[in-house]
């Protein structure tokens, strides 16, 4: 299937996914995590990113497209993708309409996960990672194991400022596309509170209904 993840910041994109890439067998496509692995190595386009990340700017649409279609047309895709972070923006959206179009394939659903920004700051204020394994935890709501919990680090984006940015980034930019793909029909409105494993079975829901 090919699958498209919407929804703001700390919507639970990352944490259902990881459920979803389990299920049905294809790679997640993280745009934020391939922005935060260039950040990391140092790449040349690394520095610019990060300027943008810790603004909680989007990235310029033309750096984040090329990433996209580069990574689409891996064997790993050919059956089938979750997109988590992208498209972004009206522009990417076409993009990525023409690279699908190319290829001659088509999106089955955007699964737009919607939780109000209220929520959202407690969710993204208490994330933690693992750096070694890239599990997601939340000090509140998903208590890493002791024994790790010195190693986590915090994403660099995930204060309460920077969050205001990227939401006004998500309502103004982003959330555009929520009109965009009902038109096309292909947008699922999933309820994005409750516990993580009931929103699972709310998408699952979807996916194999
Ligand atoms: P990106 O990495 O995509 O961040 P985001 O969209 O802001 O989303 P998050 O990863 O913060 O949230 P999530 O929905 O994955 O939530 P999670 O599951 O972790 O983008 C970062 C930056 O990169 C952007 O600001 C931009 O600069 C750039 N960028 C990326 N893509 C781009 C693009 N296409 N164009 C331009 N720029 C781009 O959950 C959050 C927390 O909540 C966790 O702690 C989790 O444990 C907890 N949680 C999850 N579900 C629940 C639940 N049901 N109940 C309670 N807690 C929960
Ligand atoms: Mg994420």
């Amino acid at each position: 299937m090919d699958l498209i993840f919407l929804g703001p910041p700390g919507a639970g994109k990352g944490t259902q996914a990881r459920w979803i890439i389990e299920e049905f067998k294809t790679p997640q496509i993280s745009t934020g995590d391939i922005i935060r692995a260039a950040i990391r190595d140092n790449t040349p386009l690394g520095a610019e990113f990060k300027s943008y990340t810790d603004a909680g700017k989007l990235v310029p649409d033309d750096l984040v497209n090329r990433m996209v279609d580069d990574r689409l047309k891996r064997d790993d895709c050919q059956g089938g993708f979750l997109l988590d972070g992208f498209p972004r923006t009206v522009a990417q959206a076409e993009a990525l309409d023409g690279m699908l179009a190319k290829a001659g394939r088509k999106l089955n659903h955007v699964l737009l996960l919607e939780v109000d920004d209220a929520v959202l700051v407690e969710r993204i204020t208490g994330r933690r990672s693992d750096p070694d394994t890239g599990n997601v935890y939340h000090i509140k709501f998903n208590p890493p194991p002791a024994d790790i919990a010195d190693r986590l680090v915090q994403r660099s984006d995930d204060t309460e400022d920077v969050l205001r940015q990227r939401l006004d980034e998500y309502h103004s930019k982003t959330a555009p596309l929520i009109p965009f793909y009902e038109g096309k029909g292909y947008l699922r409105r999933i309820e994005g509170v409750g516990t993580p494993e009931d929103i699972r079975d709310r998408l699952f829901g979807v996916l194999k209904g």
